[in-house]
């Protein structure tokens, strides 16, 4: 195996990226692009257009898939879009994602279902989706999840259903590259500590918890969205043909201590 400078490189890889509109989803939809792939930029609100439109005005290319990943078929046709599109798919990174801060004594039934549907079922079905059209291919593929901290560690912001979401995502992990490695698709997870996203915003604007959150972090400070990225290329990457089931913390060091 001959080592050179292209070990990162993605020209002619065919992405589809879900929650592409703002923070970690559009780092992760610029930094593929930057790298050379072709991206579906999916989601559900317009914002994901500013995406593609950041893209192409950089000469890259994309496209805005709408899907709402809590609706199955909607992944399954905005995979079907993508492959239409691009020709192929190579690359799944499973971003979209939202948190909640309800104390667990209080969480309601539906919105365990809307952060399960989102977090862990939405997923794990675009994921199928995507598996069906990699095996199909008959070339592999890379399946990267954004998973969390939380998914390994507990909190007392009032986030039980979120952190059973991501620590699901885990595992999920391990299960689908186990399952999935025969046919040469990598399934990977990216942990991020906490990063500077809307998702974020009430932490940051409160002194206390955000003090409190910030110092768990060995760098004492929160990440910004670009941090991320390189750990979705490194997964989407040459760089990284004998990796699977993995969990990869970009966490400043908060799961260090
Ligand atoms: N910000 C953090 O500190 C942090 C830490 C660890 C993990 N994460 C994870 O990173 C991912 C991105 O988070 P972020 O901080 O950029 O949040 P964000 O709220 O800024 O962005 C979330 C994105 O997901 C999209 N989305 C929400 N529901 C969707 C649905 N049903 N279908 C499709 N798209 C949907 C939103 O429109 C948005 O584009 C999430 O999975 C989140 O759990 C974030």
């Amino acid at each position: 195996m001959e080592i050179t400078k292209d070990l990162f490189n993605l020209d002619g890889k065919a992405a589809i990226v879900t929650g592409g509109s703002r923070g970690i989803g559009k780092a992760i939809c610029l930094g593929l692009s930057t790298f050379g792939a072709s991206v579906a930029v999916t989601g559900i609100s317009r914002e994901n257009e500013k995406t593609v439109e950041e893209i192409t005005g950089r000469g890259g290319k994309a496209i805005f898939i709408p899907c709402d990943v809590s609706v199955p078929e909607d992944s399954r046709r905005a995979v079907a879009r993508t492959v239409e599109t691009f020709g192929k798919l190579d690359i799944l990174v499973n971003n979209a994602g939202v948190a909640t801060v309800d104390p667990a004594e209080k969480v309601t039934e539906e919105e365990w279902d809307r952060v399960i549907g989102v977090n862990l079922r939405g997923l794990f079905f675009m994921s199928q989706a995507a598996a069906q059209v990699m095996i199909k291919q008959g070339k592999g593929g890379r399946i990267i999840n954004i998973g969390s901290i939380f998914g390994i560690t507990g909190s007392e912001i009032g986030a039980s259903v979120y952190h059973a979401a991501k620590g699901g995502v885990m595992i999920l992990t391990r299960a689908l590259a186990c399952e999935w490695a025969k046919y040469g698709i990598l399934v990977n997870t990216i942990g991020p500590g906490f990063i500077k996203t809307e998702m974020t915003q009430s932490i940051q604007e409160s002194p206390e918890l955000y003090k409190l959150l910030r110092d768990r972090h060995a760098l004492k400070r929160f990440g910004v969205p670009e941090e991320i990225v390189g750990a979705v290329v490194f997964f989407a990457s040459d760089a990284s043909t004998f990796v699977t089931g993995q969990n990869l913390y970009v966490d400043g060091g908060y799961t260090a201590w």
